[in-house]
């Protein structure tokens, strides 16, 4: 990779001598998440210490070497920046695809972004996620689009809107959600579900497409068999694997009215957080599927996030994350609702608007 000068600052691919400076930077960042309604970080020395081991042991191979185009090792970019020969802010990156047609573009999602508080306004941000928008259309095509998630409460969130980027999803944190009243039963999707469930599924989609994603392919014109077998090994796969992990839920809740028609479906998904986090349950809602445009599915949907939310309780949650569209006006409806709050935004700019908005003058 070109190393490249803007003021006294510079970018590269990480090196193995930089895991002691990126252990500190972790450290710093997941606090300060923390201290903003982020997952809580651990306090415990000891993790840290072990943390820094990792950071090392992944980062040994890359010693001293000089690696081409060295930001990536597979779907995986790492880049490091430096102020006056120290480093001070880094960016992990991580380059995926989730469709199959050509207009659609690869997602490369930024993770960790942090420079040190002292080394902040002299465009040190600006510069790693540049180096990674560059590296991403380098490997992944013109199109490739660039993600972050940032918690609410952050005024980073003014540094991405800088640099073009917009809000695609909301995430929502509920910890209390209305009981059922007994119009609707929800229970985790079983292989025969797996038609029905199609069809919320295709929905969905198209929903989606019509809300302007640009992450996934259009969905194909019929509901195909294709599918369906995809779904319901998707079930088969969620029925194996349950229980096998204390705190870990991968379930598609089906909710259904009285009469047994399927109205909605929510895909539940928790697991205990490693480190450098305290060992928390992170329960989210990654997925509602139900008709926007019919008060019994809104409402079916909100029955079934109830039932989601006791299931995360059951596994030691404290607090449910329900993700949606923007502009979906059923999170809309879950982000009004008592004691609701915002939790994190979904932010996507073109890379190519990231490299226009961080153009050298
Ligand atoms: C967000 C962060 C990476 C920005 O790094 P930085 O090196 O200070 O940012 P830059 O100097 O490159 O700023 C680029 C532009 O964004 C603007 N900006 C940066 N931080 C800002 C803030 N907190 N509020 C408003 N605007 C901000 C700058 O003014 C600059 O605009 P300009 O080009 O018009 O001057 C840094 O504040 C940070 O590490 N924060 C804590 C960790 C964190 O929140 N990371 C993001 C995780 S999603």
């Amino acid at each position: 990779m070109a190393v490249k000068a803007l003021r006294r600052t510079w970018a590269r691919a990480v090196d193995g001598r930089d895991a002691r400076a990126l252990l500190h930077l972790h450290r710093e960042l997941w606090i300060d998440h923390d201290g903003r309604g982020g997952m809580p970080a651990s306090m415990e020395d000891e993790v840290w210490v072990a943390y820094g081991l990792m950071l090392e042991r992944q980062l040994a191979h890359r010693d001293g070497r000089r690696v081409p185009r060295g930001v990536f090792e597979g779907k995986l970019g790492h880049v490091v920046a430096e102020l006056d020969g120290r480093v001070v802010g880094q960016v992990e990156v991580y380059l995926d695809r989730f469709g199959y047609q050509p207009r659609t573009p690869s997602v490369a999602e930024l993770r960790s972004l942090i420079v040190t508080e002292a080394a902040r306004g002299h465009g040190v941000g600006a510069l790693l996620v540049r180096e990674v928008a560059e590296a991403s259309s380098q490997r992944a095509g013109d199109n490739a689009l660039v993600i972050a998630e940032v918690l609410a409460r952050n005024e980073a969130l003014s540094f991405y809107a800088r640099l073009g980027f917009r809000t695609l999803e909301r995430l929502t944190a509920i910890t209390t959600a209305r009981p059922y009243e007994g119009r609707f039963s929800s229970a985790p999707a079983r292989v025969e579900d797996a038609m029905e469930l199609s069809i919320l599924d295709h929905q969905a989609r198209q929903r989606r497409t019509a809300w302007g994603d640009p992450r996934f392919d259009p969905p194909s014109p019929a509901i195909g068999g294709d599918l369906v077998r995809l779904i319901a090994d998707g079930i088969a796969l969620d029925d194996a694997q349950r229980g096998t992990e204390p705190g870990r839920i991968r379930d598609e809740l089906i909710v259904r009215d009285r009469r047994g028609r399927a109205r909605a479906a929510i895909y539940l998904v928790s697991a205990v957080l490693g480190p450098p986090f305290a060992p928390v349950v992170r329960a989210e809602v990654a997925r509602i599927a139900a008709d926007t445009e019919d008060p019994e599915a809104v409402a079916a949907a909100m029955a079934g996030l109830s039932d989601a939310l006791e299931r995360a309780r059951a596994v030691g949650a404290t607090q449910l994350l329900v993700r949606s569209a923007y502009v979906d006006p059923i999170g809309a409806r879950v982000a009004e609702g008592e004691g609701a709050r915002a939790f994190s935004w979904i932010l996507a700019a073109p890379a190519s608007t990231v490299l226009r908005r961080t153009a050298k003058p």
